[in-house]
């Protein structure tokens, strides 16, 4: 086959129909479990003006230093060589944004708000990690109290236990302190490594100017080695962190959601104060995290808001349906057939109709085939459908009150009595995939969005 003429741009990727069901399962997963928690949907513009994610996430973090696409305005005369605009990296800052824009302090507190759609980072291509990416992201703004920190996580985890990964994450829990916290650590830290800066790689030397926090998840191993003395920032939170974190841990261990505390978690966005949390991959670890999240008291005030505590979450789309896939999840389509009836016989037909018409009411996706084709040929059909199970209902049936159940996957098949097939098969498609069956109807919803 000749080489296409064009191809994706680097570090995107189509989401063609086999992933597309995949996202849609997570969409409704995610629409499910955040409507149930009191969350209401908005969609932020894809585009916002640049400082927003300069002040919010962070001028010198790396996503806002090398990661974000800009987003020319119109080329006029006075267009500068710095563009105004840029496409979003993440949501939280243009969700704080628009809760300011939209008065929402008005609203009953806290405001619950969440949003699913792409993201777009001028990363460098590699394993789970893309330029444009999607992610779910649930913001809680307005108060502050652990409870809600506690409440999000449940949240999280819910959904994660809906699509059948949680058990391969570990959630990673810190407390990173306040703002006043971290200036006094901050500057400790820049003490510390007065008259040692020779020995950091150029790259931590230039972030003890610019974001020395940075330096604690440094890849570097001379780094590292250094920090060994450096002082802890345990030593810096203040009794009401530490008081803060600990009702929130209180809290985990009554929802029963299993945390690691990782004192050495920071994230990469410089709004968090106190909680911050990661869902990582068991077995690898920080690399690929499937999530991530905390509070960021200081944030709606930096975009010039009145001071407004909130806390948040996203996870990445992509990296969950990896997981999805890596543990074996399918993710049900809408067009799945679950049952296929098919029939001989007047008698049997009219059976068929009233049987078809319960399963669809029970919310079983079932095809019949009430022609007059052999019952051979309505079994090749039920296999072009893919059906889960056929139901066989011929003259002799009739007579005995049965009903012949097939498995399509397994090729087996049992007479059993016509009372009480529809829950039978309910049961079945239950114990077969439970998931299919059970989320599809849950998070039915008009649109896939
Ligand atoms: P984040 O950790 O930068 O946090 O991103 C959240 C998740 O998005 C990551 O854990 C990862 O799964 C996914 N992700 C990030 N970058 C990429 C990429 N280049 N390719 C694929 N997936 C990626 C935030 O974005 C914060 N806004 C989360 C938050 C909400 N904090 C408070 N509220």
């Amino acid at each position: 086959m000749a080489e296409p003429q064009f191809r994706t741009p680097k570090g995107t990727h189509d989401v063609l129909p086999e992933e597309q069901r995949y996202m849609t399962y997570i969409k409704k997963a995610v629409r499910h479990r955040a409507r149930q928690a009191g969350y209401k949907r908005m969609d932020p513009p894809i585009f916002e003006d640049r400082r927003i994610f300069e002040r919010g996430i962070g001028e010198h973090t790396d996503i806002v230093e090398k990661e974000l696409f800009s987003v020319l305005g119109k080329r006029s005369e006075e267009q500068t060589d710095k563009s105004e605009f840029a496409l979003r990296p993440e949501f939280t800052a243009g969700m704080c944004r628009s809760y300011i824009e939209h008065g929402m302090q008005q609203l009953p507190q806290p405001v619950e708000l969440f949003a699913i759609g792409p993201c777009f980072r001028h990363d460098r291509p590699q394993k789970g990690r893309f330029r444009q990416f999607h992610q779910f992201d649930l913001e809680v703004i307005g108060l502050k109290d652990p409870s809600l920190d506690a409440q999000l996580i449940h949240v999280v985890t819910k959904i994660f236990a809906d699509l059948r990964i949680l058990d391969r994450l570990t959630l990673q829990i810190n407390n990173i302190g306040t703002a006043e916290n971290r200036t006094a650590f901050v500057q400790a830290l820049k003490d510390f490594f007065i008259g040692k800066e020779r020995n950091l790689p150029e790259l931590d030397r230039e972030r003890l100017t610019t974001n020395p926090l940075r330096l604690l998840d440094s890849k570097e191993e001379d780094t590292q080695v250094l920090l060994k003395g450096a002082p802890l920032f345990e030593q810096f939170l203040s009794d009401e962190s530490k008081q803060y974190h600990a009702t929130l841990l209180e809290y985990l261990d009554a929802l029963g959601i299993a945390y690691v505390p990782n004192p050495h978690l920071v994230r990469g966005l410089d709004y968090y104060t106190q909680t911050v949390f990661e869902f990582w991959d068991q077995t690898t670890g920080a690399q690929n995290a499937v999530g991530g999240g905390g509070r960021y008291d200081g944030l709606i005030e930096l975009l010039g808001g009145k001071p407004t505590p909130g806390v948040g979450f996203a996870g990445g789309m992509e990296r969950i349906i990896w997981h999805m896939k890596e543990a074996g999840v399918q993710a049900p389509h809408k067009d799945q057939v679950d049952v296929f009836v098919a029939q001989l016989g007047p008698e049997a037909k009219k059976n068929c109709l009233l049987l078809i018409s319960e399963l669809r009411e029970k919310g079983v996706h079932t095809v019949g085939a009430l022609g007059e084709a052999s019952l051979k040929s309505q079994m090749r059909l039920a296999d072009k459908f893919e059906a889960l199970f056929a139901l066989l209902l011929g003259k002799m049936e009739v007579k005995r009150g049965t009903i012949i159940l097939r498995d399509m996957k397994k090729g087996q098949q049992q007479e059993v009595p016509f009372d009480g097939i529809v829950d039978h098969v309910i049961t079945l498609l239950g114990e077969k995939n439970l998931d299919t069956y059970t989320l599809r109807d849950q998070f039915a919803g008009p649109t896939d969005d």
